[in-house]
């Protein structure tokens, strides 16, 4: 695997890639891989010949300083993860060279897309995670980007920011790992009790129930069922919709879109815990 740190040197191999006409396949990362990440690595390696994964803990998406200051860093074991990998090549920058001094600030509108769900919770997150992926895609060229559906809003969003700029980038999709239980695999999960572990397989429990509802009850229904059964097991929820998958604007009836997500997020030992299932997905 190679490691490049500046821009300059990446591109410079990767221009003789693409020279080559090779398929180049893009998995951004902020480090501290775990399962779910490798699954996009994985699914990357199904069509390109070249996989570049970035590891940028990106400073623009942290409303808190606490918590960028806190984020993992274990790089040497993410270096190990990637080598045992098909990754070929781990891009590795500092601020300077995501955020040189002429960079010019992505000023895109997300319309209402960042104004709901987690959003709400994070002002000013999805705007830092639009500039940053933005610029690691003019900087990396790739064929085909890799979202994890698991950060079901960021997807949507990367996906629109790809629509607004028509750029030929093809975003891909990669469902949600799970533990045998249902619990969305995620690095917040070591912070659970193993009472709050527990309790937050229901999360899942509760979505899987929704998808099932949606064949006979309107949305209305299936929601207050879903969050009944939430509040039954004394989970805290921070929000529970039912959107549309594109927009992330709520539905109030199924005929209205033919592409519907219901989306969560919880609190379990005071841990946010998100989680998502695709309801119907027409794809034309
Ligand atoms: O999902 C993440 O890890 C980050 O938000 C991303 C997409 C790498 C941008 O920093």
């Amino acid at each position: 695997m190679y490691i490049f740190k500046r821009v300059s040197d990446l591109q410079n191999y990767l221009k003789q890639k693409q020279f080559e006409e090779k398929k180049i396949g893009f998995v951004p990362t902020m480090g501290a891989l775990h399962l779910g990440h490798l699954t996009l690595l994985n699914e990357a390696s199904l069509v390109n010949d070249i996989i570049v994964c970035s590891i940028f803990i990106n400073p623009r998406q942290f409303e808190d300083t606490k918590d960028l200051l806190n984020y993992p860093n274990p790089i040497e074991s993410d270096i190990e993860k990637l080598e045992n990998l098909n990754c070929t090549v781990l891009f590795l920058p500092d601020n300077n060279e995501v955020y040189p001094c002429d960079h010019n600030m992505l000023n895109l509108d997300l319309g209402k897309l960042d104004k709901t769900m987690e959003g709400l919770h994070r002002p000013g997150h999805f705007k830092g995670v639009v500039e940053v992926v933005h610029r690691l895609l003019d900087i990396v060229n790739p064929d085909n980007l890799y979202m994890g559906q698991k950060d079901y809003q960021q997807f949507a969003i990367i996906k629109h920011m790809l629509k607004m700029i028509q750029s030929n980038v093809k975003i891909i999709r990669v469902p949600i790992v799970r533990e045998p239980d249902g619990l969305a695999m995620s690095s917040r999960n070591i912070r659970l009790s193993i009472e709050g572990r527990k309790k937050a397989s229901l999360i899942s429990t509760s979505l899987l129930q929704a998808k099932e509802d949606a064949n006979t009850l309107n949305v209305a229904a299936v929601k207050e069922n879903a969050i009944n059964f939430l509040n039954t097991h004394n989970i805290e929820i921070d929000y529970f919709e039912i959107v549309d998958g594109n927009t992330l604007q709520t539905i109030e009836s199924f005929n209205q879109s033919d592409y519907v997500t219901a989306c969560t997020t919880v609190r379990i030992d005071g841990v946010r815990l998100l989680d998502n299932i695709i309801i119907k997905e027409i794809v034309d």
